[in-house]
């Protein structure tokens, strides 16, 4: 009897082990299972009319705020190549209320451009993905895909929400993907992104400290035709606008007086319309790329970003300067929606590249991102900005008037860096930070310098200097 109750003790003792056991792989089955199955949930298997690819993508939304519903939506594609051993590249594209699914994949840095059909692809042999895992992101709310079920956020979105849901994303997209957790993350963008990019650094590095959560392994920033610092930003373009012969004497001594000292967000009716002036004097160029012919196309834009030069953030010319306009057939098809996952209850009526509504409900925009930069400098983060030196809208004499403010000391002198035996464009390396200029390069420099802007990307991910002519011999 006693023998009995023993053995069924045993019995039961061995049996609950063994419920653990179950229970506990159950447990973890189930836990990566979730991540994974997330994960797989967001593949892309095709597009619409894309060519072949050997890479994997992912597509959907992370909730960035459960109160409202502020959802941000990525597009994700892997490296062609061992994505295991690349780092990772968040890009970020400007406006504000510019899309980067809209510039920085369908026409800069992506595996993917938009054939003037606006119906298929086609690959761009210079793509981001053959160095890195890129991931873009529309950001804020309201811009693209991404959306908040608080119609409210739409009208109060600045710079700082913009950088706290973004490391919200982050934060959360690395549960989904938990095997980049800890992997080399390095952020770039262009133009407003200018302050997205060390917004976002900052809030990372902060966050960091605070929580020594390592998930998140930032390692450094690259910006192109950044929005960085108000005063020298407007110094710099009223004097390229100038020497490049686009304004005239008067024009240019009354864009100083009373432009200089203006926010570039939130202007001055009186500097409106000095502005306006410029632009009227400009005629039909592209201020983005100015010595590239401008989309004739009669389409009307949706939103006063073209008429106001003084708008950042998007439009570009290659031989086809319409690429944009391609995307937005694209992006608007029901199937092509589909396959990225895109949810019709949530989707915006009409998908557009930037959004007016984003741009001109825009809420808090710091004049300078300088004191940023001297604090991640001191942080010891790769901080590389570069210029394409044919854009008027934050051109290249913008970017050297902001890094002069830094006043950093040189580490090697200006001098020409090199690309298949050409001048590439200049380059100055300083104490925490490097320069580049991209010769002939518009607003968006790898839509108009893809092979130009993949140098840069290898260099500033093997945080080597740019090529130089010996360099480039002796390779
Ligand atoms: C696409 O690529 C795969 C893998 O390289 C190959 O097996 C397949 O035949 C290709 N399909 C087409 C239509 O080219
Ligand atoms: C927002 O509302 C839509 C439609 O009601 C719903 O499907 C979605 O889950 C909501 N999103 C969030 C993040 O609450
Ligand atoms: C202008 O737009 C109209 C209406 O969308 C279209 O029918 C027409 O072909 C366009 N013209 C040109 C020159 O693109």
């Amino acid at each position: 009897m006693i023998e009995q109750r023993k053995k069924d003790k045993w019995v039961i003792v061995v049996f609950h082990s063994l419920l653990l056991v179950l229970l506990l792989s159950f447990q973890r089955a189930c836990c990566s299972f979730s991540s994974h199955s997330k994960q797989q949930k967001d593949k892309v298997t095709e597009l619409p009319g894309q060519p072949n690819v050997s890479f994997a993508q992912y597509s959907g939304y992370v909730s960035v705020n459960k109160d409202s519903g502020r959802t941000l939506f990525y597009w994700f594609v892997e490296a062609v190549e061992d994505p295991a051993s690349k780092p990772l590249v968040l890009w970020l594209n400007g406006g504000p209320g510019c899309s980067s699914i809209a510039y920085g994949l369908a026409e800069e840095v992506g595996p993917f451009r938009v054939n003037a059909d606006g119906k298929s692809l086609y690959s761009n042999p210079y793509s981001w993905n053959q160095v890195a895992n890129m991931l873009f992101l529309d950001s804020p709310v309201g811009v693209g895909f991404s959306y908040s079920n608080n119609s409210q956020d739409l009208l109060t979105n600045g710079d700082e929400r913009t950088a706290k849901d973004s490391l919200a994303f982050l934060q959360k997209w690395f549960k989904r993907f938990p095997q980049y957790k800890g992997r080399e993350l390095y952020l770039a963008g262009e133009s407003y992104a200018g302050h997205y990019v060390p917004q976002l650094a900052q809030a990372i590095v902060q966050s960091r400290k605070l929580t020594g959560e390592k998930s998140i392994n930032l390692k450094g920033y690259m910006v192109g035709n950044a929005l960085t610092d108000d005063f020298h930003d407007h110094l710099g373009i009223f004097q390229f606008m100038w020497s490049s012969g686009l304004i005239s004497d008067e024009t240019y001594k009354l864009l100083n007086i009373f432009c200089d000292y203006q926010s570039f967000v939130h202007t001055s009716q009186f500097c409106e319309t000095i502005l306006d002036i410029a632009s009227e004097e400009l005629g039909n160029i592209d201020p983005y790329s100015i010595f590239t012919p401008p989309c004739t196309s009669n389409t009307t834009f949706p939103n006063k970003l073209l008429k106001r030069l003084h708008s950042v953030g998007h439009i570009g010319e290659k031989y086809d300067p319409c690429t944009a306009e391609h995307s937005t057939v694209y992006f608007n098809l029901p199937e092509v929606q589909k396959a990225l996952h895109v949810d019709p209850a949530v989707a915006p009526s009409q998908w557009v590249t930037c959004s007016g509504l984003v741009n001109l409900n825009w809420k808090d925009s710091p004049r300078s991102v300088l004191n940023i930069y001297r604090e991640l400098i001191q942080s010891g983060l790769r901080i590389w900005m570069f210029s394409g030196d044919t854009d008027a809208v934050i051109p290249v004499t913008s970017t050297r008037y902001s890094i002069d403010a830094l006043k950093l000391p040189t580490v090697t002198p200006w001098h020409a860096w090199y690309h298949d035996g050409q001048v590439g464009g200049s380059t100055q390396v300083y104490k925490g930070l490097t320069f580049v200029t991209v010769r002939g390069a518009g607003h968006e420099v790898p839509l108009h310098k893809p092979k130009l802007a993949r140098a840069l990307i290898e260099a500033f991910l093997s945080g080597t200097p740019m090529p130089t002519l010996a360099g480039h011999d002796e390779s």
